[in-house]
This record gives structure tokens, sequence and C-alpha cells, in this order.
């Protein structure tokens, strides 16, 4: 028999592995552990399902993250993906040390690290990427300082053609105030940081936040005409459409 245990920092697996190995009764009873890293909060498995669900369907080549902090999130995307993962942060202390995060535990994964604006850098990254036959999925969670620049990182992806998700957190949905939501600057993370552009869709959980368990922070998914023709039906049924 094997145990499996799920912790959330990817840096605490080695030592609670050795630690419940190393004791003999715990491993008579149980077998030999194994412990993964969820890489984010287990809290928020169930909105990385969903996630999943849109990637099973869409299947992305490349990422594009805006908002790295630490990297906890980069590297969770990094294992969606086929190529690389980009991800920017204007901030130069967290980006120092999510580079050096990834380059001494995760340098077998393909990750770039930005210093930058992402309101400038998206569109810098997106010309790397041809748009012809290439997915990119687009984690927009440049969220803290000053304005969101959400809005700008939106119309630099459609610009760049219409093979992208986007999916951007702590999101109002209007219709369920149960779900938190960011407010920067007095601007809300809402269905108005969405451009209103021809095609664009903006579908959120369809499941009440009653319901959910953990942080219950509202999540929106950005699809173009081309993605959404992607989804699922199976995935749909845990969407709905606000715009
Ligand atoms: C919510 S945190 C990101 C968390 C990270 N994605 C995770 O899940 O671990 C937001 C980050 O966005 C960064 N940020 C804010 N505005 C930005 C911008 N315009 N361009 C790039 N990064 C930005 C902040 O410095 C901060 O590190």
């Amino acid at each position: 028999m094997k145990c499996l245990v799920i912790v959330e920092s990817p840096s605490k697996c080695k030592i609670i592995t050795n630690y419940l190995n190393s004791i003999p009764e715990l491993v008579s009873l149980y077998g030999e552990f194994t412990v993964i890293a969820s890489c984010g909060h287990i809290r928020d498995l169930k909105k990385k399902e969903l996630s999943i669900d849109i990637v099973n369907d869409f299947k992305p080549d490349y990422a594009i993250e805006t908002g790295t902090y630490f990297g906890t999130s980069t590297i969770y995307l990094s294992g969606l993906v086929k190529e690389f993962t980009y991800t920017v942060e204007i901030n130069e202390k967290y980006a120092r040390i999510a580079k050096k995060r990834f380059e001494q535990n995760y340098s077998d994964l393909k990750i770039e690290c930005i210093l930058g604006d992402s309101k400038v850098e998206v569109r810098k990254i997106l010309n790397t990427i041809p748009s012809q036959n290439l997915n990119v999925i687009a984690y927009l969670d440049a969220h803290w300082i000053g304005k969101v620049p959400t809005s700008t990182e939106i119309e630099e992806l459609y610009n760049w053609g219409s093979n992208w998700v986007a999916i951007v957190d702590d999101f109002k949905v209007d219709s369920d105030l149960g779900y938190g939501f960011d407010v920067h600057d007095g601007v809300e993370v809402d269905s108005s940081t969405v451009p209103n552009l021809p095609g664009l869709q903006i579908w959120v959980p369809s499941e009440m936040s009653k319901l959910e368990t953990g942080a219950k922070r509202g999540t929106a998914y950005i699809f173009t005409e081309t993605s959404i023709d992607q989804m699922t039906q199976g995935t749909l049924a845990n969407l709905q459409r606000i715009r």
C-alpha cells in the first residue's frame, strides 16, 4: 500500500515526505508516503477543476500570466501548457524572488519571468507567438498596485487574434455578491474592466457562492467566438454567461 499526501506548498514536500517515512509505525500502518503539492490553496481546488476543464477543452500551447508575485500560480499554469509560460511582474523584489524560485526548484519547467508592466509587456510577448495555430491561456492577476491593467491586457489579446481564453480572478459577480472581488484605486474588478468588443463573452461559475466552501472569490472566464466553440457541454454546464 502507498499513501498520497497533498500539501499546499511545494517547498514543504521533501521535508514532510522524509518526516512521514521516518516513522516506522506510520509506514507499517499506511505504507510508503508520497507527498505532492497543490501549488496553491487547497481551498481553491474546485475553481482549479473548472480551469482544468477549460484547459482540457481548449488545449492551450502557451500561458501568459500577469502578476507573478512569488510564482505559485505560474508553476501551476506551466503544468497546463505544452510550451512556454510567460509571467509579468511589476515589482522588482517579487520578480527577483520568483525568478530565483523558478531557477532553483523548477528549472525543468519552461517559464520566463519578465520584470515590467503588463500594459507594455503582454503585447511584446504576444508578438513572439504566431496567432494562426497556437492557443493561449491568459491568467490576468496583476492587481494590487494602482489602476488595474486588465482592460489593456484583454485589448492586447484581442488585437493578437482569437485563439485565447482569459481568466480574471477576484472578479465581481454582480448577480452573487457572496463572491469576493478586488477594488483598486476605487475601481472594482468587474465586467466594466472587460472591453466591450465584438465576439467577446464573459462567463462566471454557475454555482452559487453559498454552496462553495473556502475563499469564495469571484472568477471570470473571457472567451472569444473561437475559444467558446471549443468548450464542451460538460464545461459549459458549470458556467453562466453574463455578457
Ligand atoms: C494578486 S498578486 C498575484 C498573485 C499570483 N498570481 C499568485 O496567484 O500567486 C498581484 C501581483 O500583480 C503585480 N502587479 C500589479 N500591477 C501590475 C502590472 N501592471 N504589471 C505587472 N504586475 C503587476 C503585483 O506586484 C502583485 O505581485
